[in-house]
């Protein structure tokens, strides 16, 4: 306690380290006597070598830092000396894995409802960076897309504006319409407006199917060899996707953060080639050494297969509305900053398609070279 007493801790700041390992319960405490004193504490102030062991001057709140877009950006906050606020809802041991990711004490776990406005003000009023990852693929009884996509980063955008804190990324996606075959899609399309009309200053980024080690975008097709084929919307002949690396868009969240040019903005994120369905997956396959074993489905007979995954008391592993949206073309917006205006350079998906595909192939071909499968067509309009 004597630490405390002689450091003027600031009213919004980096914790003291021999607090933070206490959970956040030691934010709430902070003696508001001692806040009067300074504005700015002086661990605030960016230095060090941009290591995990130096101080980036960034406090952030990540909702949905547990979710597969969460690891990176918490990875990449921790691994500059960013002091992180995570918010969860799951048991405390589904996310040790993040506990590695930032410097000792520069992590910090709080238990959050999102229909609670207290929880989520306790997560933010320390901060000075909020970034929204919040989603769901499904619908469950206790929350629709609706709520996910539209009421959790309204609630989030209105309190982080109460707040006064200045920076709020929300994560919606490429594909966001109003008029979409998808729910998912269709909601994603008013939030971004509802965050927008709740923060202009928010930053909005918007990215295509996300891979990368843990993505449910490369893995599906792969692991729908167990049964027995892939289906496919005319042949996926008519669906183009431009997919991109899950780590470019955790660093275009830390680049955007740091841009003081990025307030306001909307940004569409996208890999740097473009595939028909048809060819991405045929690629999926010779990258897994499996058989493509591809087959025409009509929708109404997909929606059937994919309602009898949703009634199925477990998580769907297929949806009506993942049918929908994994066979809409990913749109283009020639008028918005992408990832190069951040500085950064797209992946392209055959460089780093094996990390997530070696586990799909069988023993014999474990270590076989990327260069024996073939590189995936490209499409050009
Ligand atoms: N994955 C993609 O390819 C892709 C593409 C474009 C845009 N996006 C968007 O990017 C964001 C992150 O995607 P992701 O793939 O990382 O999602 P994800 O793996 O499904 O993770 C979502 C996170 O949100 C949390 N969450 C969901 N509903 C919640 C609720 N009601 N209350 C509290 N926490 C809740 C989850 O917590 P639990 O772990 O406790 O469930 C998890 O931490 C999402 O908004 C998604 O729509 C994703």
């Amino acid at each position: 306690m004597a630490v405390v007493a002689r450091c003027w801790w600031p009213s919004r700041g980096l914790l003291s380290p021999s607090r933070a390992g206490s959970g956040i319960s030691a934010l709430a405490a902070l003696p508001p006597r001692l806040q009067q004193h300074r504005q700015v504490h002086h661990a605030l102030i960016p230095h060090g070598r941009s290591g995990r062991s130096s101080v980036s001057g960034i406090v952030a709140t990540v909702f949905g830092a547990t979710g597969f877009l969460g690891r990176y950006v918490v990875n990449r906050l921790g691994r500059i000396g960013s002091q992180v606020i995570i918010p969860y809802r799951c048991d405390q041991y589904d996310l040790m894995y993040l506990r590695p990711m930032g410097d000792l004490g520069q992590l910090l776990f709080l238990e959050w409802d999102c229909k609670d406005k207290d929880s989520i003000r306790r997560a933010v009023e320390h901060s000075n960076v909020v970034i929204n990852l919040v989603g769901k693929e499904w619908e469950t009884k206790n929350f629709s897309f609706e709520d996910e996509f539209v009421n959790i980063p309204r609630i989030i955008a209105q309190v982080t504006r109460e707040a006064g804190v200045e920076t709020l990324v929300h994560i919606s996606h490429l594909n966001a319409n109003m008029k979409s075959p998808s729910k998912y899609l269709r909601s994603k399309a008013v939030g971004e407006k509802t965050v927008r009309e709740e923060l202009p200053d928010a930053i909005i980024l918007k990215p295509s199917e996300m891979f990368g080690r843990e993505d449910r975008f490369l893995n599906h097709y792969a692991n729908m060899r167990w049964f027995g084929g892939v289906p496919l919307l005319s042949m996926g002949k008519k669906t183009v996707k431009q997919p991109i690396y899950v780590v470019d868009v955790a660093k275009a969240i830390i680049n955007a953060i740091k841009d003081p040019d990025a307030k306001g903005k909307t940004y569409a994120l996208a890999g740097p080639n473009r595939y028909l369905l048809y060819d991405l997956v045929e690629y999926i396959y010779a990258v897994s050494f499996r058989t493509f074993f591809p087959y025409p489905l009509p929708r109404p007979l997909y929606h059937l297969i994919a309602r009898c995954f949703e009634i199925n008391p477990f998580e769907p592993w297929l949806t009506r509305d993942k049918v929908d949206r994994f066979h809409t073309t990913d749109m283009t917006f020639p008028d918005l900053p992408g990832l190069e205006d951040l500085g950064i350079q797209p992946t392209p998906l055959e460089q780093k398609a094996i990390e997530v595909l070696r586990r799909h192939r069988r023993y014999r071909w474990l270590e076989a070279e990327l260069e024996e499968a073939k590189p995936a067509k490209t499409y050009s309009m």
